[in-house]
């Protein structure tokens, strides 16, 4: 497989994404414990790699995950409402004895990773007991979105998941839907408005529906989004 290096999303006005670089695509379940909390990624499918394809953003594909022109046909407004500030601007920090957590509210779409062994605020507050602190670095190191960040208590610095540079679409079957589109590894996100952060992390929406757009806001719960519709 060829290595996704100059890999990047551009954002079309009021079209799809356009994925460059040779990023590989799949699909993947989160996945939940008995209780129901979500606590794992399953992989579910490959899609074949190319050099550049096209993702559906407006959610009216009838080839999706690919775009087939209909954002054209339903007059799809795809106007990007995010702010472009730094995640260091925006993110909240919350000091716990034995770790730093840091979020950044608005990227979140609720994928619920955050309270599987009891919410990862708790857990920062309790962390200077190593379980509860390696727990609360599990529970950010699994969110998505880049919301979380759980950072060294000294060095301050960011405890990033190792993600190669790929593209996942997300299902969600706890909730019966399918959810937005991840973006690991730091791949390059741009449009004609701007060049927004490359973080690890990040969740674009591919449902047409987020108020936050291009992130998702998990707004394609209420929509019902299915993308196999
Ligand atoms: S995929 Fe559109 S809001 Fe989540």
């Amino acid at each position: 497989m060829k290595k996704a290096e100059n890999a990047k999303v551009t954002i079309s006005k009021d079209g799809p994404y356009l994925v460059t670089g040779n990023l590989p695509l799949d699909k993947e379940e989160i996945g939940c414990d008995a209780e129901g909390n979500p606590v794992e990624f399953k992989k579910v499918k490959d899609y074949p790699t190319q050099e550049k394809y096209a993702l559906c953003r407006c959610g009216a594909s009838k080839n999706k995950p690919y775009c087939d022109g209909s954002h054209a046909k339903t007059g799809f407004d795809g106007t990007e409402t995010a702010t472009n500030d730094s995640y260091e601007d925006q993110a909240a920090v919350i000091e716990g004895p034995g770790l730093v957590l840091k979020d950044a509210q608005g990227y979140c779409f609720g994928a619920g990773f955050c309270h599987g062994g009891g919410s990862v605020w708790t857990l920062t507050e309790k962390s200077g007991d190593k379980r509860a602190r390696d727990l609360a670095i599990d529970e950010a190191c699994k969110c998505p979105s880049g919301r979380l960040v759980a950072c060294d208590k000294r060095s301050r610095k960011g405890i990033e998941p190792s993600l190669e540079k790929s593209v996942t679409l997300l299902e969600e079957p706890r909730k019966k839907v399918s959810g937005p589109i991840f973006l690991k590894g730091g791949i390059a996100l741009e449009s004609e408005k701007c060049r927004y952060e490359k973080r690890n992390r990040m969740c674009v929406c591919r449902c047409g529906q987020s108020q936050n757009k291009p992130f998702c806001d998990g707004s394609h719960v209420g929509a019902g989004f299915k993308d196999d519709k």
